[in-house]
């Protein structure tokens, strides 16, 4: 069995909300933080996990890419192969899902997996002046309840620093409002970005996997 013939769940629900549309207090949310400086306590443990991707990459002095909650690393592994030129740095909060990108790593040198907190990371990465050319934002955790838009990337104090580092970006998601709201918030710091349902032939995440056999609509905002 090769690392793409996993069985795959057909039968995951689609996000349910309850919000009809995009969040009434999106804009005001976005351009407060605008305004803001965000901050928040950077442990030890994460700036040295910081180190080790920041001493890889300028070892090996290339443009690098982020897979932010990278999950079990597929994606990451997948970019890696797709752009040989290119660092892929795959991130996620859970030593649990990241337990398989060890074999990833042994077939893709052009690959680095980092345990880290995405927030924890985007600050140092700007304390660092260290820039991504791109930043990968596949199938975020949606939050869909109403009262959690600041856990949505778009919602959340860290976007400013997230759009400093990096205006490239692509995301996907099963939940059109997530895919309007974040659009509309590039928008609101001048960035344009297409909005378009996608129609992936092969997947390129374990949750992609999922939606495609659960006859998921797929979203993807991506900019230039
Ligand atoms: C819905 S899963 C998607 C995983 C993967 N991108 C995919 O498409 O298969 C969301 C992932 O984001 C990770 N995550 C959520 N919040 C995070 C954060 N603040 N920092 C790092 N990883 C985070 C979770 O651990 C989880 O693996």
């Amino acid at each position: 069995m090769t690392i793409f013939q996993k069985t795959v769940k057909s039968n995951s629900r689609p996000v349910y909300s309850n919000q009809p549309d995009v969040h009434t207090r999106l804009r005001e949310t976005v351009l407060k933080h605008l305004e803001s400086d965000f901050q928040c306590p950077v442990s030890d443990s994460q700036r040295q996990q910081f180190e080790l991707a920041w001493n890889w990459q300028q070892q090996l002095d290339r443009p690098f890419i982020i897979d932010s909650g990278c999950g079990t690393g597929l994606s990451s592994f997948i970019l890696a192969q797709k752009h040989p030129d290119k660092l892929v740095i795959g991130i996620d909060q859970s030593s649990h899902r990241l337990r398989e990108s060890g074999q990833y790593l042994a077939q893709q040198s052009n690959l680095f997996y980092l345990q880290a907190r995405m927030e924890e990371f985007w600050l140092l990465a700007e304390e660092a002046d260290w820039h991504p050319v791109k930043q990968f934002f596949l199938y975020p955790n949606p939050w869909p309840k109403q009262k959690h838009l600041l856990r949505r990337w778009h919602g959340h104090p860290i976007f400013p620093i997230i759009l400093k580092l990096c205006k490239t970006l692509e995301l996907r998601t099963n939940w059109l409002i997530y895919a309007k709201e974040f659009n509309l918030a590039l928008s609101l710091y001048g960035i344009t970005g297409q909005l378009s349902e996608y129609h992936p032939r092969t997947a390129i995440s374990r949750f992609e996997q999922k939606y495609i056999a659960s006859q998921h609509s797929l979203f993807r905002v991506s900019t230039k």
